[in-house]
């Protein structure tokens, strides 16, 4: 049986298509739509990922977006995609399929020798006179085969993982009340509950690049720091702090090849 969530979908709004749906609830949120509202589309004409990338969104897939008003300080926001991620990964078990976490909310299956992408969170935010005002939390999950074209070899769907048809009004049902669970969690008790969850549910053997102050660094990801910050082990056994942004997680033999591939893909 699947919890009821106690405030997340208290609003719920269904639609055929819609450019993004992190738009929609942007705009309703500016407009004062109430904490836990989310907005459903079919497809989207302009899905994003992070980093400006597109996610691609044909018919078949899940596109959701929540209207969060949590009681945190802006600079706690930040970490609360780390328990966003977790929820998502709980509902994609929740539906059969073993998801791990790739930094910062990534969903992906492992398979040997590497791992293909399932879902990705997307977490803007509203801040008016210093105070969060709304955070508009996008999670996009590829559910079926359908219009996932090239991105197939790089990114997997439910429907692929579990073998059968897959009731799409289920897997809304379990994210909500697990992304629910794990906003609660985070509001009410911080970091400390988060960070083992998450090092629970990790990718292993994954390696990631970026830039700290025009130094490439690439180095296997050993997990987070207690701040939530991503910890990279470079090939000198030095740990590198990462807090924010561009940090390009590849696995061990993709290290400086392809072109940059949508959101979607791993
Ligand atoms: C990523 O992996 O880079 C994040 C992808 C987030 C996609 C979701 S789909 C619902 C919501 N609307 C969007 O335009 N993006 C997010």
């Amino acid at each position: 049986m699947i919890k009821k969530t106690t405030w997340l979908g208290s609003q719920r709004i269904d639609l055929e298509s819609c450019s993004s749906t992190n738009d929609e609830a942007a705009r309703l949120a500016r407009a004062g739509a109430s904490h836990g509202t989310v907005v459903i589309s079919e497809s989207q004409t302009a899905g994003r990922g992070r980093d400006g990338r597109v996610w691609r969104s044909p018919p078949g897939g899940l596109y959701l977006s929540a209207i969060v008003r949590p009681p945190l300080a802006i600079a706690a926001v930040p970490p609360m995609t780390l328990a966003i991620g977790i929820g998502a990964c709980d509902a994609i078990r929740a539906c059969g399929v073993g998801g791990v976490l790739k930094w910062p909310n990534d969903v992906l299956v492992e398979y040997e020798g590497g791992a293909k992408k399932l879902a990705g969170v997307l977490v803007e935010s509203q801040s008016q006179a210093g105070r969060v005002d709304a955070v508009i939390v996008g999670i996009g999950i590829n559910v079926s085969e359908v219009g996932m074209g090239e991105v197939s070899t790089v990114a997997t769907n439910l429907e692929r993982e579990v073998g059968e048809p897959v009731e799409r009004e289920l897997v809304i049902q379990r994210l909500l009340a697990h992304v629910e669970r794990w906003i609660d969690r985070y509001t009410a008790i911080g970091l400390s509950a988060v960070i083992p969850a998450w090092h629970e549910r990790m990718a292993h053997g994954l390696v990631a690049r970026t830039t700290i102050d025009g130094e490439l660094v690439i180095g296997e990801v050993a997990g987070l720091d207690p701040d939530g910050s991503l910890m990279l082990r470079d090939d000198q056994g030095k740990v590198r702090r990462i807090h924010s942004g561009d940090v390009e997680v590849l696995r061990p033999t993709a290290i400086g090849s392809g072109p940059v591939a949508p959101a979607n893909a791993c």
